[in-house]
C-alpha cells in the first residue's frame, strides 16, 4: 500500500507568486501591527483598518498565479498512488488555482463570516465596517480569517491525518505559530518520516529528519519528481 503523505504549507510557498510573507525582512508584520489587523480586539477597535488590510491582500491574491511549487503539489496529489493531504496556513487560493485541494486551517481571503450568526458567504472584493450578513442581516460581516487568539479551523480532521500519515512535509513556514508548528512532532510521534522544504532554517528545523533548502519553486518540484519516480 502506498504511503500516506501530509503536507503543511506556509507563506513561503506563495512568495514567488508575489504574495508577501509575514516574518521575512519587509514582511507583512514589519509593515502592520499584529494587534491592529490580526486580532478580534483590533477588529473591534478599528474595523475599517482591518478591512482595508484584507481588502488589499484579497485583491493581490486574486491577481496572483500559482508557481511551480503549487503545481508540483497538485501533480503529486493527482498522480501519487496513495493519499496526499495538503494542510495550508495560507489564506490565498493558489493551491486550488493549481488544481489541488487544501484544508485551510487559517481561513480564506475569498470568504466572509458573520460574527453574529456564523453564516459564511463569498467575500465581496471590498468589505467595509457594517457589511451586512445575507442570512441574518446583522451588520456583522468580517473576513473569514483565523486571528491570533482564535481557534484554527478543521483541527479534528487535521489531527486524524497527522496520526495516520507515513510522510510529513512542511514547506515555506517559519515554525513560529502554533498549533501548526507542532504538527511535525505529532506526525513523528505517530511514526512518520519528516522533511522540511524552506528557503532557510526555520524555528523548528531540528525536529525534521530531512531538509531541502532553497526556493520552493525549485526544491518542491525536485522533491515531488523524486517521490513519483519511486512511489
Ligand atoms: N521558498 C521557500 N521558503 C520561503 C520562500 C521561498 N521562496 N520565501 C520565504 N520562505 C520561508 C522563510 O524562510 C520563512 O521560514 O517561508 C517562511 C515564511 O514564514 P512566515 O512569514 O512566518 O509565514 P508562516 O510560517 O506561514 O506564518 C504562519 O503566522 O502570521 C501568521 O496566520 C499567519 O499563517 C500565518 C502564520
Amino acid at each position: 500500500m502506498a504511503r500516506k503523505i501530509v503536507i503543511l504549507t506556509g507563506a513561503g510557498i506563495s512568495a514567488e507568486s508575489g504574495l508577501g510573507t509575514f516574518r521575512d525582512e519587509g514582511g507583512l508584520w514589519a509593515q502592520h501591527r499584529i494587534e491592529d489587523v490580526a486580532t478580534p480586539e483590533g477588529f473591534a477597535r478599528d474595523p475599517g483598518l482591518v478591512h482595508r488590510f484584507y481588502n488589499t491582500r484579497r485583491a493581490q491574491a486574486l491577481e496572483a498565479a500559482p508557481n511551480p511549487a503549487h503545481e508540483a503539489l497538485a501533480r503529486l496529489q493527482r498522480d501519487w498512488p496513495g493519499e496526499v493531504v495538503i494542510v495550508t496556513q495560507n489564506v490565498d487560493a493558489l493551491h486550488e488555482k493549481a488544481g489541488a485541494e487544501a484544508i485551510h486551517m487559517h481561513g480564506e481571503l475569498a470568504g466572509a463570516l458573520c460574527f453574529a450568526c456564523g453564516h459564511r458567504w463569498p467575500a465581496p472584493l471590498e468589505m467595509v465596517p457594517g457589511t451586512p450578513c445575507p442570512s441574518c442581516n446583522a451588520p456583522a460581516g468580517r473576513p473569514d480569517i483565523v486571528w491570533f487568539g482564535e481557534m484554527p479551523y478543521h483541527m479534528e480532521i487535521i489531527a486524524e491525518h497527522l496520526q495516520s500519515c507515513d510522510l510529513f512535509a512542511a514547506i515555506g513556514t517559519s515554525g513560529q505559530v502554533y498549533p501548526a508548528a507542532g504538527f511535525v512532532e505529532e506526525a513523528a510521534m505517530a511514526g512518520a518520516e519528516t522533511v522540511e522544504l524552506n528557503l532557510a532554517d526555520s524555528g523548528i528545523s531540528r525536529a525534521f529528519d530531512d531538509h531541502r533548502v532553497g526556493p520552493a519553486s525549485k526544491v518542491v518540484p525536485d522533491w515531488v519528481a523524486e517521490l513519483l519516480a519511486s512511489p
